[in-house]
Order: C-alpha cells, then sequence, then structure tokens
C-alpha cells in the first residue's frame, strides 16, 4: 500500500467514528457541528469534537480535541504517531482541517493523511504534507 492512504475498510471506521463525535460536538455559536477521529500506527482509535465558547477565541476544534486526548490516553506508548485523521461535519458540509489544526496534526503524523469531504462534495484522502507545505519544526 502506498504510503499516505488508508484502506477503503479503515476510511469507513474513521469516517464512523468522527461522525459518532459530531454528535456530541458543544457548538452553540456557530452551529457547526464537527467530529474527527485519528488513526494512530499502534492501530487506535480517537475522537473529538469542536466545543466552543462565549469568548469565541478559546473553542477547540474538533482535530486538536481528538489529538489532545489520544496524547493525554498516552497513545502509542507516549509517541502519538498519527497515520490518519478524519474530519467530519455533522449536517456533511464540506469541511477540511483548518489551518492551526494543520500544523498541530502535522506535529503527531507528518506524513499522515487527511480524510473529509472537499468543496466538491467528494470524500477525499489528501497528505496533510500536501495540506500544509512546509509545516513548522522546531529543529
Ligand atoms: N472547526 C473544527 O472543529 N474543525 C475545523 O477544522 C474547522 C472548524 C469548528 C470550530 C468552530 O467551532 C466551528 O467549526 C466553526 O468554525
Amino acid at each position: 500500500m502506498p504510503a499516505h492512504t488508508i484502506t477503503q475498510q479503515e476510511q469507513d471506521a474513521l469516517l464512523k467514528a468522527a461522525q459518532d463525535a459530531s454528535e456530541r460536538a458543544y457548538a452553540p455559536f456557530s452551529r457547526f457541528f464537527v467530529g474527527s477521529s485519528i488513526l494512530t500506527v499502534s492501530g487506535q482509535v480517537f475522537t473529538g469534537c469542536n466545543v466552543e465558547n462565549s469568548s469565541y477565541g478559546l473553542t477547540n476544534c474538533a482535530e486538536r480535541t481528538a489529538i489532545f486526548t489520544a496524547v493525554a490516553a498516552g497513545a502509542d506508548s507516549g509517541l502519538l504517531e498519527i497515520r490518519a485523521v478524519a474530519c467530519v461535519n455533522r449536517d456533511g458540509v464540506p469541511c477540511a482541517p483548518c489551518g492551526a489544526c494543520r500544523q498541530v496534526i502535522y506535529e503527531f503524523g507528518p506524513d499522515c493523511v487527511a480524510v473529509y469531504r472537499n468543496k466538491e462534495g467528494k470524500i477525499t484522502q489528501t497528505p496533510i504534507a500536501e495540506l500544509l507545505p512546509e509545516g513548522f519544526r522546531l529543529r
């Protein structure tokens, strides 16, 4: 299997987990309910949803919730490595990971693939390195 792809079965499972998570999103301000799931190299799946706040800038996106949950759980023996990340809007609206989340995804999965519905309405698998060319690294 080429790098930067997951199987159809893995994709279906990730999208289902992300869709389920989107049902738990707390988004009373934007009404844009997002769910995310990540597949780690050790085969675990973690999920997250967006959590908004009355002080709008404190909002946490679904992808970062999923990643922070995985780190806090000690995924991949404490060194999280993401193979794939899915991002889903509860109501089927196209939803690619935002810029901030791309950098956070890149931190833990520079070779991973992002799965989401693109502007054409099609589910796509796109390498994070394509979504975030020259992602930032300290060294
Ligand atoms: N949102 C996410 O959860 N993930 C993204 O990649 C895009 C945006 C959330 C943040 C906010 O709660 C709502 O969608 C509208 O921007």
